[in-house]
């Protein structure tokens, strides 16, 4: 029997610039990991360019164009789950995914947030921290679960970096963008190895094999 596994598959959902997602192009793409879709809410979303550039297939779902956001995320599902994923990674995705979509993927989906968890979840998560005055900002990827929260579900990788003179929003993302570069294509190699289990006594606790 063979020891080689092989790649997990991964669609990407994206709202934005996708530096994320150009992160996971650069590193686990065609290794651990294959990313075979990449989704968009919004239809000038940069990150389709990159998904293009990188031979990656695309798709827009765009809210007008259903009933209501169960609708679509029914629909991005169906789309994800035709292409065989295993693991959605939300990579500054901007819209809240319903019941529909994250029952379709229990346990499999993972966001990345510039915030050190549960602090500061939601948009604007460095402006909040900066107006509450932190000093150590950071980055975390949780698993995302149909608990109705925002940014709540268990927390996968967290880092953090000390910015005791931060005052300025895009600053501080400039800092933690590499990490955040970082971080989540590590978490993807993580998911990817089976790395990664619950701990049967918390199940809030992700356990990190080695
Ligand atoms: C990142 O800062 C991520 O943490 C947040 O949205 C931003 C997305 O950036 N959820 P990009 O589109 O990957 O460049």
């Amino acid at each position: 029997m063979s020891g080689v596994r092989k790649p997990l598959r991964i669609g990407v959902l994206a709202s934005g610039t996708g530096t994320n997602l150009q992160a996971l192009l650069d590193t686990v793409q065609g290794e651990e990991a294959l990313v075979v879709g990449v989704a968009t809410d919004r239809p000038d979303a940069v990150a389709l360019d990159r998904a293009k550039a990188a031979g990656v297939e695309t798709a827009v779902f765009p809210l007008a164009e259903f009933s209501d956001r169960g609708a679509r995320d029914t629909a991005i599902a169906q789309w994800l789950a035709e292409r065989d994923v295993q693991l959605v990674v939300l990579a500054g995705y901007m819209a809240l995914l319903t019941s529909p979509f994250l029952q379709r993927f229990p346990g499999a989906v993972v966001n990345v947030h510039p915030s050190l968890l549960p602090a500061f979840p939601g948009v604007r998560a460095i402006e909040q921290a900066l107006a509450y005055g932190v000093k150590v900002f950071g980055v975390t990827v949780h698993f995302v679960e149909d608990d109705g929260g925002v940014d709540t579900g268990p927390v996968l990788l967290q880092r953090a970096v000390e910015l005791p003179g931060a005052d300025d929003p895009v600053e501080v993302h400039e800092q933690l963008r590499p990490i955040e570069h970082a971080l989540l294509p590590e978490a993807v190699r993580l998911v990817a190895r089976g790395a990664v289990s619950r701990d049967p006594h918390n199940p809030r606790r992700v356990v990190i094999a080695g």
